[in-house]
């Protein structure tokens, strides 16, 4: 019967006509319409003019088209014009987080086989193909991993199109109008976004640099300060967001870090979302190892992990993420989901899953992590070279690098109009980078509100999970640029 109904609304989408003004059993119409319309080349709606008696000169009115309030505020993201700068500037870009090298074999020969030879190419279980889901189930299953065998796959996992609708799914399923999430800075961009599109209201905290003489110069200099933390909450309060490991600091938290925030948040008595997209791509010099936010002491019932096949697999473009949550709250989001995408693509769920199984079996995630991790070394060490020193990220696609040693050069090829004073200054260096340099990041201020985007003025964000060749240019150009006169 779902199935059914899915079908009919993609034929009601195509025909041009909404879902709202058609009941279901008008449906039975629609064939009709759309082939007088193709043959006859006369639309289907010249029966509905409202002027009857001369159909064909009465032009209707043209569309005044206001965007809905909900999206009205939001302009185009960081990454599309970044990457628009990159192209005009032909510049390298390590701006947006996705590999632009290949996938694992045994992940694309998965893909290529789900489609071809099992034919899995039609609607699957909305809440997740039941063998991925059995398989999500296992591999978070063991002590190390998740601490959490009690997971059931049929009521505690929905498998989205990517964490990003995840999230979305999520705000939708928990917040009412007026509750608040509070979420740390930086934040993926996604999160205030979704948040307000589910009646919510974002609320921030920043993550802060420990001053320059505590620092070891690597991501765990950043830390919440937990009083700053506890005044966020008030009585509207619904959620709080945790992104660990954290883009775009590659902060791994600690045991005891995290023990704070499950204390307060146990406390508060609220949801944790808990965005561990990063989870296989912790380096070895870590702090620790990923823990989850679920294993915590009070934690398991409360949280709500985010996990995504794009990052764990360098398949961004599958869109094959999912939700592992305590059932009521798996089933609210379920309940949102169904009306989103209805279900992920059925081949790359069966795909997903066999990865997973291979990967857990031979040590992928090990032999991934270290490959990734030297990537990160290269960029650092030609970071350096080129006057930028980097923070030294424990996990995840980035490194922040400090741009005020070259800033001065810069400066001196800004033309009038390139330092817009509304922008941010890391702003301003990220583009002066791009046209200068030849070589795009990404200003870490777009994670940030306002009142505290001048904490990372000077910092400007690389992506290491390129071609060695494309951080080898990126280097390379950036240490002829300091070596210029
Ligand atoms: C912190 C974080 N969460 C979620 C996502 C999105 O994951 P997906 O591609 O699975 O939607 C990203 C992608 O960059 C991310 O950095």
């Amino acid at each position: 019967m779902t199935t059914l109904f899915a079908a009919a609304t993609v034929a009601v989408r195509s025909s041009g006509l909404s879902l709202s003004s058609l009941s279901l059993s008008s449906l039975s119409v629609l064939p009709r319409l759309s082939s007088s319309s193709s043959s006859s080349k006369i639309s289907p709606f010249a029966s509905m003019s409202t002027s009857p008696s001369n159909p064909a000169s009465a032009a209707p009115p043209p569309l005044v088209f206001s965007p809905a309030q909900r999206v009205s505020g939001f302009g185009d993201s960081v990454f599309a014009e970044f990457t628009a700068l990159a192209i005009a500037h032909s510049a390298v870009n390590l701006g947006q987080g996705f590999p632009d090298f290949a996938a694992p074999d045994f992940v694309k020969q998965a893909g290529a086989k789900h489609i071809v030879e099992s034919n899995l190419n039609q609607y699957v279980r909305s809440m997740g193909h039941v063998k991925l889901v059995n398989t999500l189930a296992r591999h978070y299953a063991p002590a190390d991993r998740h601490n959490n065998p009690s997971i059931n796959p049929m009521t505690d996992i929905v498998v989205t199109a990517g964490a990003t609708e995840g999230m979305f799914a999520t705000f939708q399923a928990i917040l009412n109008p007026g509750d608040e999430v509070i979420l740390m800075e930086p934040f993926y961009d996604a999160y205030p976004a979704q948040i307000t599109m589910a009646g919510g209201v974002p609320r921030y905290v920043p993550l802060r640099l420990k001053a320059a003489e505590a620092r070891n110069g690597t991501s765990d200099d950043w830390y919440l300060d937990l009083a700053e933390f506890r005044a966020a909450f008030t009585s509207k309060t619904k959620a709080i967001v945790l992104n660990n490991p954290h883009n775009p600091l590659g902060k791994v938290f600690r045991r005891d870090e995290l023990e704070a925030i499950a204390q307060v948040v146990c406390e508060k008595n609220v949801i944790a979302i808990s965005d561990e997209v990063y989870e296989h791509l912790v380096f070895n010099d870590a702090p620790n190892r990923h823990i989850p936010l679920s294993t915590l002491p009070g934690m398991l019932e409360r949280t709500i992990k985010l996990g995504s096949a794009g990052k764990t697999f360098s398949v961004t473009g599958w869109k094959v993420g999912w939700v592992v949550a305590p059932a009521p709250i798996a089933r609210a989001i379920f309940l949102a989901h169904q009306w989103i995408p209805f279900c992920v693509a059925a081949p790359f769920q069966e795909a997903v899953a066999d990865a997973l199984e291979h990967a857990d079996k031979s040590g992928f995630f090990d032999e991934f992590q270290v490959a990734l991790c030297k990537k990160r070394d290269r960029l650092m060490d030609g970071l350096k070279q080129g006057g930028l020193p980097g923070i030294l990220p424990h996990g995840g696609y980035f490194v922040l690098a400090d741009t005020s040693s070259i800033w001065p050069k810069l400066q001196r090829d800004l033309q009038s109009g390139d330092a817009n004073p509304s922008q941010p200054h890391d702003y301003t260096v990220c583009k002066q980078l791009t046209k200068s340099v030849g070589v795009v990041p990404i200003p870490p201020s777009s994670f940030f509100t306002p009142q505290h985007q001048p904490s990372v003025k000077d910092l400007a964000r690389f992506a290491f999970c390129k071609e060695d060749r494309v951080i080898d240019e990126a280097c390379r150009r950036l240490q002829a640029f300091g070596a210029k006169k």
